[in-house]
C-alpha cells in the first residue's frame, strides 16, 4: 500500500516505523513542518517531507497523526488533492461525523486510536467508522493488525478506547516505574531493578494473551497459601491498588469528555 502519514510526531513516527518493520512492501511517506525532526525515519526506508500534498494523490490511505485542532486546516489543505481514498484520523476527540462533514463524500473516513507501541508491532488499535463505511474499514484493520492488534468498536466507546489503550501506555509504565523503585529499596541497582520489573510485566502480559486467561487464574498459580505473594497483593489492595487505577482511568475519561 501507499501510505501517507501527516504529522510525524510521537504517534505518526511510531506508526510509520512499525509499518516499515512489520508490514513489508508498503511505500510510506511521513510529513511534518519541521522536517529535520523526522530525518531518522529515512533509515527505515520511509520518505520524509514538509509538503503534505506531494505524492498524496498516489496514496491508498492518508493517516492524520496531528493534534485535534490541526485537523480542519490540514483537511482544507489536502482535500483538493485526494479523492476516493481512505482518510484515517488518529486525532483524539474528532468525530467521524465531523470528519465526514469536512470530507463531504469525496473520501472514506475512518477513526483510529492506536498507541505508540505500534513502533514495536504491539499497539492496541481501536477503529470506528460510519456504518456504511465498515467494508472499507477492513483495510485499516488489516493494516493495524500488522503493528499489533486492531479491533472495530462502536464510536461511542472511542473516548474510553483512548483512555484504556492510549493513556493506558502511561499507566502501565507508571506501574513498572513503581516496581522498579520498590526493587531499588529492596536491594537492586536501578538498572537491574528496571530490567526485572519490565521483563516481569512483559512475561505476565505474554502469558495472559497466549493462554487467553483471566488475570486471576494466573495470579492463582503464583500465590502459595500463606505465602509472600498473596500477603503483598492483599496489602496493595488494602492500600487501594485496583481502586486507584480504576479511579484514575475514570478521571481520564471524565477529562476527555469535559
Ligand atoms: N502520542 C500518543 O500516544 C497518541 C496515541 C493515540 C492518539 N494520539 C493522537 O494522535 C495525535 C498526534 O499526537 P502526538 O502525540 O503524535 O502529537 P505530536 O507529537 O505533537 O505530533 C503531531 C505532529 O503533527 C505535526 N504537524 C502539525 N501541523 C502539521 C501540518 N499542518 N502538517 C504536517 N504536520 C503537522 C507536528 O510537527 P510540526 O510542528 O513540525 O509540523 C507534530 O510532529 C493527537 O491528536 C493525539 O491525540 C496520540
Amino acid at each position: 500500500m501507499n501510505i501517507h502519514i501527516i504529522g510525524g510526531g510521537n504517534l505518526g513516527s511510531a506508526i510509520a516505523i512499525g509499518l516499515a518493520q512489520f508490514s513489508a512492501g508498503n511505500s510510506i511517506t511521513v510529513t511534518r513542518r519541521n522536517i529535520k525532526l523526522i530525518e531518522h525515519l529515512k533509515q527505515y526506508g520511509i520518505t520524509t517531507s514538509d509538503n503534505n500534498i506531494d505524492g498524496i494523490g498516489n496514496a491508498d490511505i492518508v493517516i492524520l497523526a496531528i493534534k485535534p485542532w490541526q485537523v480542519d486546516a490540514v483537511l482544507d489543505e489536502i482535500l483538493p488533492h485526494v479523492n476516493g481514498k481512505i482518510i484515517a484520523s488518529g486525532a483524539s476527540g474528532v468525530t467521524v461525523e465531523h470528519l465526514n462533514n469536512k470530507v463531504a463524500g469525496t473520501n472514506t473516513v475512518v477513526r483510529i486510536m492506536p498507541n505508540i507501541a505500534a513502533q514495536y508491532g504491539a499497539s492496541a488499535t481501536c477503529i470506528s467508522a460510519a456504518a456504511e463505511d465498515i467494508k472499507n474499514t477492513k483495510t485499516v484493520v488489516e493494516l493495524f493488525d500488522k503493528v499489533g492488534t486492531a479491533v472495530i468498536i462502536d464510536e461511542k466507546l472511542m473516548d474510553a478506547a483512548t483512555v484504556l489503550g492510549a493513556c493506558g501506555t502511561a499507566f502501565a509504565l507508571r506501574y513498572i516505574r513503581a516496581s522498579m523503585q520498590a526493587g531499588i529499596e529492596i536491594g537492586f541497582d536501578a538498572k537491574t531493578a528496571l530490567a526485572i520489573a519490565a521483563q516481569t510485566a512483559m512475561g505476565a502480559t505474554q502469558m495472559l494473551l497466549q493462554e487467553n486467561a483471566h488475570p486471576e487464574q494466573l495470579i492463582d498459580k503464583v500465590t502459595t497459601p500463606q505465602g509472600c505473594t498473596i500477603a503483598g497483593l492483599n496489602e496493595m489492595e488494602h492500600e487501594g491498588f485496583s481502586s486507584s487505577l480504576i479511579k484514575g482511568i475514570k478521571t481520564s475519561l471524565h477529562k476527555i469528555r469535559n
